[in-house]
């Protein structure tokens, strides 16, 4: 073979951007693989739709048109839906294809099956696009995780919510106007309810607990909160106390208990996540050997995607599929149970001056206090005081003396 054949099913931003990226780079491509890459047909929705294709290249609506080409090395998959797409990956691996895809919604419910599937027809999947974009983060995990026993993985993973905490802060817009700024700037999926509600930082964080820890939580017990109830007043009050509101997912191991949560989340501003701003992504990871490591970068967009699905075609074209190295599943290092230790919060909503469930540390204004507590004893006082809202803190909380240096 002195030419590398590939598909690529979908032609949207992410199809596009690979297609000219595979173009724009043909020199380092060759450089790197010794051999030319080629596209060899493109799978299509709409016939009648413009594009920049060179003629050479077989533009198909039908799957069955690319699983018949003569040489077919690799499929790039770059649609939306879950479904049919994981039955043309099915059949791209079965026919002797490496894969690659973009597509976090497919990948979060059927990566496993299409891994598995691939290792006993001795080809790779590269998967890097479907978390963060343009961040490394999928080999960056696989590099660690040679040797590394990974205890917590915490990111923003979804760059249209960062978008929209960052213009409602900077720029004081509602949120609908936030909104509608992301779908301008082309960020939003195209129902934004999974970027907002915190779907696909869901689907995000799967992906990153499977690789990590080998496992990943029962789907139902993930506490996922998207960014709708974050007003433009929460978010003044938590700027007045030098914190900032970021959508975080989170994945941790406490002993043999995986906790994942997706939240809105209070960032002080030594934490590493608190810079994170505008449509960028963060990856924070903290395992035993290296410490912490935090990757940052566009997490969206038509060039960034496709630097990731450009190296993974390196990464599957390279890999020997059968020599997967040592993962370690063993337990991580014991700490407390999860909602078993205190951590500071922010409390709205709340009227009374004393409670008896947990220790408020400062009165910020009427109704709103930091408290240090449990998770479970939060729970608790909303569940006895309706209307009440709490975000947890996480990095430094410098107290109320802020307040007083800043007025
Ligand atoms: N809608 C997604 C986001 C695109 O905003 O992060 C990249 O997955």
């Amino acid at each position: 073979m002195s030419v590398i054949k590939v598909a690529i099913l979908g032609f949207g931003t992410v199809g596009e951007g690979f297609y000219r990226t595979i173009q724009s780079h043909a020199e380092e491509l060759k450089a790197v693989l010794g051999k030319k890459v080629e596209v060899a047909a493109i799978l299509i929705k709409n016939k009648q739709k413009e594009r920049d294709i060179s003629s050479d290249v077989l533009v198909t609506t039908e799957f069955e048109d690319i699983l018949n080409l003569p040489q077919l090395d690799v499929v790039v998959e770059a649609i939306v839906d879950k479904d049919p797409t994981y039955i043309y990956l099915r059949k791209a691996i079965e026919r002797g294809s490496h894969i690659i895809t973009a597509n976090k919604e497919m990948f979060a419910h059927y990566g496993q099956e299409l891994l598995e599937l691939a290792k006993t027809h001795h080809v790779s999947v590269g998967y890097e696009a479907t978390v963060a974009g343009g961040i490394p983060v999928i080999q960056t995990l696989r590099q660690l995780l040679n040797v590394n026993r990974v205890q917590q993985v915490q990111g923003i993973l979804n760059g249209t919510s960062n978008f929209i905490l960052t213009e409602m802060r900077e720029k004081k817009l509602s949120f609908t106007e936030a909104l509608r700024a992301a779908q301008e700037n082309g960020y939003a999926e195209a129902d934004p309810t999974n970027d907002v509600e915190g779907f696909d930082a869901f689907y995000k964080a799967m992906i990153l607990s499977r690789l990590a820890f080998s496992e990943e939580p029962n789907w139902d017990a993930v506490e996922r909160t998207g960014i709708t109830s974050i007003t433009s007043e929460l978010i003044e009050t938590a700027g007045r106390l030098g914190l900032r509101f970021k959508h975080i997912a989170s994945i941790k191991k406490f002993g043999k208990q995986l906790k994942v949560s997706v939240e809105p989340v209070l960032v002080g501003n030594e934490h590493p996540l608190y810079h994170v701003e505008g449509v960028q992504n963060a990856v924070n990871i903290s395992s035993d050997i290296v410490g912490q490591i935090t990757l940052q970068g566009p997490g969206a967009g038509m060039f960034p995607t496709a630097s990731a699905v450009i190296e993974d075609l390196v990464y599957v074209c390279q890999n020997r599929p059968d020599s997967e190295g040592f993962q370690s599943t063993s337990d991580t290092i014991a700490s407390p149970e999860e909602g078993q230790h205190e951590e500071n919060w922010l409390i709205t909503g709340f009227k009374h001056a004393t409670n008896d469930v947990i220790k408020m540390i400062d009165h910020i204004e009427d109704g709103t206090w930091i408290a240090k507590a449990k998770k479970e004893e939060m729970k608790e006082l909303s569940r006895q005081n309706l209307g009440v809202v709490y975000f947890p803190i996480i990095g430094e909380y410098e107290g109320r003396h802020i307040l007083t240096r800043l007025a």
